[in-house]
């Protein structure tokens, strides 16, 4: 089918709360073609989240269409999304946290396998093992469990399960977020490898306007639910109109955060480089 591969249009999202009901995000839109890169920025509390929620369906939006390949997902029943749900994946914040403590990564990466049929435990084991090496896992660890991997480690291991279901579309809320600037940038080349070779679409969401901008083609720019800017990454960046997308770059750009360093500059240091 033509057109973008993801659509969203006038998503709607409320929370039911002890105040009443909450609009977490006021009616967002934007489209994403195959294989391009789409980064959601803003800070804490802005919605971000929420929208990845919604395009993955771990909830359902009060109103508004999530179209991916022209098939609205917003309000599908589970039956006929089951799937579908392999076609668009996220890559999660906490690499902790997402892992499951006790399994070892070969297992982690495995499962996702089971979903997508492959009955035989050999070749689970074979295509998980080419996947965490694909993600510079080398081969003598993958029997380790998360614990005794680095958070720069456990993140590539959620990157290689998020890949497992073949995914077209992969969304990666706050992705790097928990990782020391040179790490960040080596998970952040990757991505962009994985997105060259694979034609992967990506869906790249940060409240760091630095970090994605290496990894975008366009930027849309939230504050409290809504959209403010939305554009062309290098025009947002070169000459942001909102007031607010200024002093995220300059956030961005701040000493404490990327140390003075142009993330162009982190990202060509840290290729070639393993973490
Ligand atoms: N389950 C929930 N119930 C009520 N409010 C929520 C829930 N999840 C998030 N929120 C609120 O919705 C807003 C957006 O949250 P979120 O999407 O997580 O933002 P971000 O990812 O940009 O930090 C915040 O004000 C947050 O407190
Ligand atoms: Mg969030």
């Amino acid at each position: 089918m033509s057109g973008p591969l993801l659509e969203v249009r006038d998503l709607v999202v409320e929370y039911a709360t002890a105040g009443g009901r909450f609009r977490a995000v006021d009616g967002v839109g934007f489209s994403v073609g195959r294989a391009g890169s789409l980064a959601i920025v803003g800070e804490s509390g802005c919605g971000k989240s929420t929208i990845a929620r919604a395009l993955v369906r771990l909830l359902t939006p009060t109103s508004g269409e999530v179209l991916l390949d022209g098939q609205d997902l917003a309000r599908m029943p589970e039956r006929r999304l089951r799937p579908i749900r392999s076609r668009i994946q996220m890559v999660f914040q906490d690499p902790y946290g997402s892992l499951d403590p006790r399994m070892p990564a070969v297992d982690t990466v495995g499962e996702p396998l089971k979903l997508r049929g492959v009955r035989s435990r050999a070749e689970r084991e074979r295509e998980a093992a080419r996947l965490l090496d694909r993600v510079g896992l080398p081969a003598s660890t993958i029997r380790r469990r998360p614990a005794e991997f680095s958070g720069g480690q456990r993140q590539r291991i959620g990157i290689a399960r998020a890949l497992a279901g073949r995914p077209e579309v992969l969304v990666c809320d706050e992705a790097t977020s928990a990782l020391d600037v040179s790490v960040q940038a080596q998970v952040l080349a990757l991505l962009n490898e994985l997105r060259a070779e694979g034609g992967l679409t990506y869906v790249f969401i940060s409240h760091n306007l630095g970090v994605v901008s290496e990894v975008s083609d366009e930027v849309l720019v939230m504050r409290a639910g809504r959209t403010v800017e939305h554009g062309p990454t290098g025009t947002v960046l070169a000459a942001p109109r909102e007031p607010y997308t200024r002093a995220l770059r300059a956030a961005a750009l701040d000493p404490t955060t990327m140390r003075g360093r142009k993330p162009r500059d982190v990202l060509a240091a840290a290729k070639g480089a393993t973490s």
